[in-house]
């Protein structure tokens, strides 16, 4: 594998045992390959998302890269350290956040929280202190610090949970659904703070995410897992090619009028009196849709809908049929289960 590749992960699967039982003294075992031979290599400094339905594999490989699960095959390595073997000299080279689960002390204060983690991690002082000052900055937690965290919003957690996870200045940081549940200030405040990140302090960032405007305004890679099985593996733009996904122009006119005629552009697939709704490829900007209709219409207001990541990839799956689009340096998928149009 390259030289620069900071996280290698060769034809990894994860399978896991599960029993259950079906009746009095009758259990049944059943196989569930969560991960199935999957390959991606992460390059210093990249930000790459990490997308796919729910159950698709996402957190179960993350917890991979943490050491918190040992792979059943292939082979691990993140900054050339195998992480189930030495999961403990790891930590002090990664940040995990979990956006379902938190890292903090529920019932301290925040504060106590990051000075615990100051001795877990044995930070320097002096760095601590630094990397303090900075996060609580950059992440507006200084009215934070002395609520306990039980206390604190969704939103205010997150920020919370994101400066636990960088105290230690880790070079790469793992995010799991960072965003979920949390409302419009509070994602773009998170995402704005992760591409500062990125950008200034070049860490490496793996995103899982339920959200595509996640993806799009923070990676230029993105990877998509479904069914354990890596299935697609480039630039965003590309996936919504590949799924010919559609976004949704929302506009509210004036008054009732027939369908707006944008020619090519866009087609109306739905109208309820003054308001209408649009369609129009994912992969273009709604720019010059919408100040074409504002120039021919009575325009009041409008809203930009993206598509869901489940439909986006479904239909890219349904349209590659067999042939994944991976890079030609990566091993094939062998199969991929095709979920037609009401069967995913
Ligand atoms: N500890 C576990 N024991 C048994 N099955 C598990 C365990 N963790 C995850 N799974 C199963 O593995 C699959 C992938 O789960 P997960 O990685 O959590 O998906 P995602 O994060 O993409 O939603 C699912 O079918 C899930 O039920
Ligand atoms: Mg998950």
């Amino acid at each position: 594998m390259s030289e620069s590749a900071f996280i290698e992960v060769d034809r990894v699967e994860k399978v896991f045992d599960v029993r259950r039982r079906t009746g009095f003294l009758k259990r049944e075992l059943r196989r569930v390959r969560a991960v199935d031979a999957i390959s991606f290599t992460v390059a210093r400094g990249e930000m790459v998302g990490y997308i796919g339905p729910n159950g698709a594999g996402k957190s179960t490989t993350i917890k991979m890269l943490t050491g918190i699960l040992t792979p059943s095959g292939g082979r691990l390595r993140v900054a050339g350290i195998d992480p189930s073997r030495e999961r403990t000299r790891l930590a002090h080279r990664i940040g995990v956040v979990f956006g379902q689960r938190t890292t903090l002390w529920w019932d301290l204060p925040l504060i106590d929280s990051y000075r615990l983690m100051h001795r877990m991690y044995r930070i320097p002082d002096g760095r601590y202190r630094e990397n303090l000052d900075r996060l609580v900055e950059l992440l507006d937690l200084s009215a934070l610090l002395d609520v306990p965290v039980r206390q604190l919003s969704l939103g205010q957690r997150m920020r919370g949970d994101i400066a636990a996870a960088l105290l230690h200045d880790p070079e790469v940081l793992y995010l799991d659904e960072p965003t979920i549940g949390l409302d419009v200030v509070s994602k773009a405040r998170v995402r704005e703070f992760l591409r500062e990140l990125n950008t200034e302090r070049g860490t490496t960032v793996l995103l899982t995410t339920h959200d595509l405007q996640d993806i799009e305004q923070l990676c230029s890679r993105v990877m998509v897992i479904d069914h354990g099985r890596l299935v697609y593996d480039g630039a965003l733009a590309g996936l919504h090619e590949a799924g010919e996904s559609e976004r949704t122009l929302v506009v509210d006119l004036e008054r009732e009028l027939p369908p707006v005629e944008v020619g090519e552009a866009a087609r109306v697939v739905k109208v309820d009196g003054p308001r209408q709704w649009l369609a129009f490829p994912a992969s273009e900007s709604a720019a010059p849709l919408v100040a074409r209709i504002a120039a021919e219409y009575p325009l009041v207001d409008l809203s930009v809908r993206e598509p869901d990541i489940e439909a986006v990839i479904a239909k890219m799956l349904y349209s590659m049929g067999d042939t994944p689009k991976l890079p030609p340096d990566r091993e094939p998928v062998r199969e991929t289960v095709v979920p037609g149009p009401g069967n995913s």
